[in-house]
């Protein structure tokens, strides 16, 4: 989760992010919220990694494109456009700024791909034909040096000096169709995810931004997010700014990747604990899920219990197994708990989750959770448990909000990724 941290941070501020695919259709997921895209006898279709929903298609007509209206959130100086192609004809706008003007545009000429600021300006080609499959493909215009360049998976297949000149970005952005019937070139094919940067990237961020909405903007955001390292002790990253943990008797120690203060050791005692202050910032009342990397040297204790003395939703190691067990906010009642196969003394990556919606009989019933209370991770104030607990613990992560899809965890080079999908209730 640490390198999940910091690679977001690293990663470019895009201008817009529009996927354009089956979960965002043409909205702009990006920081600027610019304005959806208006599709216009466009359709969904598969995409570059197989998702039968994961791009847009052009049918190569007058009337097939995406007109972006521009507020002003998709007007640069310097700029780079990326984005995945699958193109079926020769010619055709990727994005051109001007509705019937020549902004900026990005474009498939002569089954070549294109990049020009303006209707009379140089510009950049490649010296080959592109084959009809999917690409990630890119343009940059650096404002400085005057250059416009263009990309190919992460890699400059052509530039071209153009000097220095404020751009028409002001435009709406047209991808696929220009409003002109004098010029017929229409692009039919597929497009997926638009970023568009308000800088001349380099070829190390076009590559890192290449898996962007599967990384980023696509997670789901976490209630309350302490990484428990080091660089960021008991503090929490999350928009919502809750308290800090407050460290009793615990003490930075080696984490999961190997960093030497990657997480917090807790010594297996009364005293030794992090206690979360919760101001309503952790109580997700209805569905949640807790997710951190574990590490644990005995058999017994918490993991996360709301409630430093009482029993709130909690999340616990109980004979040297996962266990969770919602509670019940009107009364003292417990609900069924899950206990998970006994496990190994090793870092795990480890998570629960609570489906408010899921009202199956024999699961635990739907009901709101004790959430209100403050957390207390590694020992809980009275129970014979805590004090034979002892273990090291980093990255807790609480997401709140009815999941939809299951949870799943994807590595990648040693990153890791957790999707999920969420009702907006
Ligand atoms: C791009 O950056 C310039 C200078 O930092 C700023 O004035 C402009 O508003 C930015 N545009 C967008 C679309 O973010
Ligand atoms: C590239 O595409 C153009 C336009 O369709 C075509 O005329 C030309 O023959 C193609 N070149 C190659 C090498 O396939
Ligand atoms: C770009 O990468 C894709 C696979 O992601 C590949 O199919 C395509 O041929 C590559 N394009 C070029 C020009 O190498
Ligand atoms: C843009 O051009 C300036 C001036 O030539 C140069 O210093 C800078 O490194 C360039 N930026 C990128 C991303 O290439
Ligand atoms: C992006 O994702 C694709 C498909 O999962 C993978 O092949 C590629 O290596 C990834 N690129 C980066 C820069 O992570
Ligand atoms: C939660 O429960 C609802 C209702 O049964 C179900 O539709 C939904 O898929 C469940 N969510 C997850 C993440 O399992």
């Amino acid at each position: 989760m640490l390198l999940l941290i910091l690679l977001t941070e690293e990663l470019p501020v895009p201008a817009a992010l529009y996927p354009l695919n089956g979960l965002h259709g043409t909205r702009d997921i990006g920081p600027n919220k610019n304005p959806a895209g208006k599709p216009n006898g466009v359709h969904l279709a598969p995409g570059p990694f197989g998702h039968p929903q994961g791009s847009y298609r052009f049918s190569g007509s007058f009337s097939s494109y995406i007109e972006i209206p521009n507020n002003g959130g998709l007007d640069t100086r310097s700029i780079t456009i990326l984005a995945w192609i699958n193109h079926e004809n020769e010619n055709g706008p990727i994005v051109n700024y001007g509705e019937d003007d020549w902004g900026f545009h990005f474009w498939v000429v002569n089954g070549r791909l294109f990049g020009r600021l303006s209707g009379s300006s140089p510009y950049a080609i490649t010296p080959y034909n592109l084959s009809k499959n999917w690409h990630y493909v890119g343009t940059s215009y650096n404002f400085s040096s005057g250059v416009v360049k263009l990309w190919i998976n992460g890699s400059e297949v052509a530039q071209e000096i153009s000097g220095s000149e404020e751009q028409s970005t002001q435009y709406n952005v047209r991808m696929g169709a220009k409003d002109s019937t004098t010029d017929q070139r229409y692009l039919k094919g597929r497009i997926y995810c638009l970023q568009i940067y308000n800088k001349s990237l380099s070829q190390q961020e076009i590559i890192a931004v290449q898996n962007r909405t599967l990384n980023t903007y696509d997670l789901p955001v976490p209630t309350a997010f302490y990484p428990l390292n080091a660089q960021h002790l008991t503090h929490d990253l999350s928009a919502n700014k809750n308290p800090a943990g407050k460290p009793n008797g615990v003490h930075l120690a080696p984490g999961p990747f190997g960093h030497p203060q990657g997480s917090y050791q807790f010594s297996g005692s009364s005293t030794s604990y992090i206690e979360i202050p919760n101001n309503g910032g952790l109580d997700t009342r209805y569905s949640v899920t807790i997710l951190a990397w574990l590490n644990q040297e005995n058999d017994d204790g918490p993991i996360v219990n709301f409630g430093s003395d009482v029993w709130g939703f909690h999340f616990w190691v109980v004979n040297g197994r996962l266990f969770a067990r919602p509670s019940r906010r009107a009364d003292r009642a417990q609900q069924k708990n899950a206990f998970s196969s006994s496990l190994s003394r090793t870092w795990n990556y480890v998570g629960t989750s609570y489906n408010f919606s899921e009202v199956a009989h024999e699961i635990s019933g739907s009901a709101e959770q004790k959430t209100q209370y403050d957390v207390r991770m590694g020992a809980k104030a009275s129970d014979q448990r805590s004090k034979i607990f002892s273990t090291s613990l980093r990255c807790r992560r609480t997401a709140t909000k009815r999941c939809r899809k299951n949870v799943q965890s994807v590595y990648s080079d040693g990153v890791f990724v957790t999707l999920f999908s969420y009702d907006r209730v």
